[in-house]
């Protein structure tokens, strides 16, 4: 049980995820210099790409080398204690470095600042500027207030913004997927979750400048993006319903609530060229007719993240996830009903929730096996001040039976990956060119439909093209291809 010790997190995209992105170097001659470290979700890294591009409108070019900067934004995660350790860990490191560079302006964004708000400048002495997820329109004159040698806090949370009018500066990007925000905040108040209090109200963002956005990549020659929402499900957005005074030109266009089976349709018509996936889907919220959508456009991938946390009712209703563990299994017989069995599905499992029995642990094991999930983000419960769970039970889960329930949670997933990566050897599938493999320079990284992860050799092929491949091995967590066609015309 050793090997089991400090894991909270485990599969590779987690393990990613819980690493930091930094900036790249940039020089179209501004004349300071920032570095973005970005923690957390998808959300969060898109939102650095909002930051980036506010700041490089007020003179500032990025940096991969905080030593060159002037200022360094953390651009934060809550979601669990660990990740917050984390970010002060690396604030303790900044403060080495701004013993030799006082002029040095270190900002804390995102959930961190949010929940923490002016508590933050004293806990961390080497703080400056506080700054919560709706308030980067502020942060060029937050900037500016700290050169001047004072603290500065935003943590003012929006009803509207959306950030829809700013387009993001791409970091770190392959130039073949790309990410688009189609709302922020969450409405859900599941009772183990820190986002409603960091991210605040959900909205969504307007239609058009969604579709701009993704019009706009496939230009620039990106051949992916995934929507990106807490509940991509609950995307509504109607001018009477959203500001109206902003959108004012458009009013006549959008006469009716575009709801997210629209939007993915209205992305999907951009180009046959260009992919559209979505995350996350909410087991609540998620349609019939978005399943019908996706069936009808080849481009749409045939994935969906479809987080059930827990395999009991109970533990479920202690979440307030408002769904039940006969709802959940009927969301997914839809899924194989309209979509088939080909359909990538896969999860986020909490292991170890206020007063969970072996028995309600047993339930979430065998939840996994009817599923049969391709990949899952799994945990241990950890408790979050403010939350409901909080403030309403104990968590009363000894830490070594959370781990030990998440390594059996863990050990389940490695065993249904293999046996769902299996079933794919022998066929035929398209895949995507994103990147090289990890592994060896021959090689090049593409993805499937069901977003797995196919790694082909390289030769004759480049970044962003399309192939045909068929399956010839697989681990738990790769398929392997050979090439059969490349840019197969998919019009
Ligand atoms: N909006 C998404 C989840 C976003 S947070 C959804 O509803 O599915 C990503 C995942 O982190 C959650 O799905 C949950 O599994 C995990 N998580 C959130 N709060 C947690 C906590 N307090 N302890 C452990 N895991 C947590
Ligand atoms: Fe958190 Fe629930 Fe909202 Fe997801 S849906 S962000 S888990 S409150
Ligand atoms: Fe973390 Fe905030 Fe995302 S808490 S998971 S960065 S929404």
């Amino acid at each position: 049980m050793d090997l089991i010790k400090d894991i909270d997190i485990i599969s590779a995209e987690e393990a990613q995820a819980c690493d930091y992105k930094t900036t790249p170097d940039e020089n179209t001659g501004k004349t300071k210099k920032l570095y973005i470290e970005s923690y957390g979700c998808q959300m969060n890294f898109s939102d650095s790409e909002i930051v980036a591009s506010i700041m490089k409108e007020n003179g500032f070019d990025t940096t991969s080398d905080f030593n060159q900067a002037d200022v360094v934004f953390l651009n934060t995660c809550s979601i669990r204690e660990k990740a917050e350790q984390t970010v002060r860990n690396r604030l303790n490191h900044f403060n080495a470095v701004k013993k030799h560079k006082p002029e040095m302006t270190i900002g804390v964004l995102g959930c961190m600042a949010e929940r923490l708000k002016e508590k933050l400048l004293e806990e961390e002495k080497i703080v400056d500027v506080v700054v919560g997820p709706d308030a980067y329109r502020d942060l060029p004159n937050l900037v500016a207030v700290a050169e001047e040698g004072q603290k500065a806090v935003n943590t003012f949370l929006s009803r509207e913004e959306t950030y829809a009018d700013i387009a993001p500066v791409r970091l770190n990007s392959n130039g073949v997927t790309a990410f688009i925000s189609i709302m922020r905040g969450c409405d859900n108040m599941c009772s183990f979750c820190v986002v409603p209090f960091t991210r605040g109200r959900e909205r969504s963002r307007d239609p058009h400048s969604i579709v701009a956005e993704a019009q706009d990549l496939f230009s620039k020659g990106y051949r992916e993006v995934t929507l990106l929402g807490q509940n991509v499900d609950s995307y509504k957005w109607s001018p009477e319903e959203n500001n109206k005074a902003r959108l004012n030109k458009k009013e006549d266009e959008v006469s009716q609530v575009v709801n997210f089976a629209h939007l993915l349709e209205m992305v999907a018509q951009v180009s046959p060229l260009l992919r559209v996936r979505f995350s996350t889907s909410h087991p609540k919220d998620i349609t019939d007719e978005v399943l019908h959508t996706m069936k009808k456009y080849d481009n749409i991938c045939k994935y969906i993240h479809l987080p059930v946390q827990s395999g009991n009712s109970r533990v479920l209703e202690l979440m307030n996830r408002t769904y039940d563990r006969e709802w959940y299994l009927d969301r997914v017989k839809a899924i194989r009903e309209i979509l088939g069995e080909e359909c990538g599905i896969s999860s986020d499992m909490i292991a170890g929730f206020c007063t969970e029995t072996e028995e309600e642990h047993q339930d979430t094991l065998s939840l996994m096996d009817i599923v049969q999930y391709d990949f899952s983000y799994m945990f241990y419960y950890s408790e979050r001040p403010g939350t409901l769970a909080a403030k309403k039970f104990v968590d009363d889960i000894p830490l070594e039976v959370k781990k030990r329930r998440l390594a059996e949670i863990i050990d389940r997933q490695n065993q249904l990956s293999l046996q769902r990566n299996k079933l794919d050897v022998g066929k035929e599938q398209l895949i995507l060119i994103e990147g090289t493999s990890k592994k060896s320079q021959s090689e090049l990284k593409g993805r499937n439909s069901a977003n797995k992860v196919v790694i082909v050799p390289a030769q004759g092929l480049k970044m962003g093209d399309y192939v045909k491949v068929r399956i010839t091995d697989c681990s738990a967590a790769t398929l392997f291809g050979e090439v059969l066609e490349i840019n197969p015309s998919l019009v």
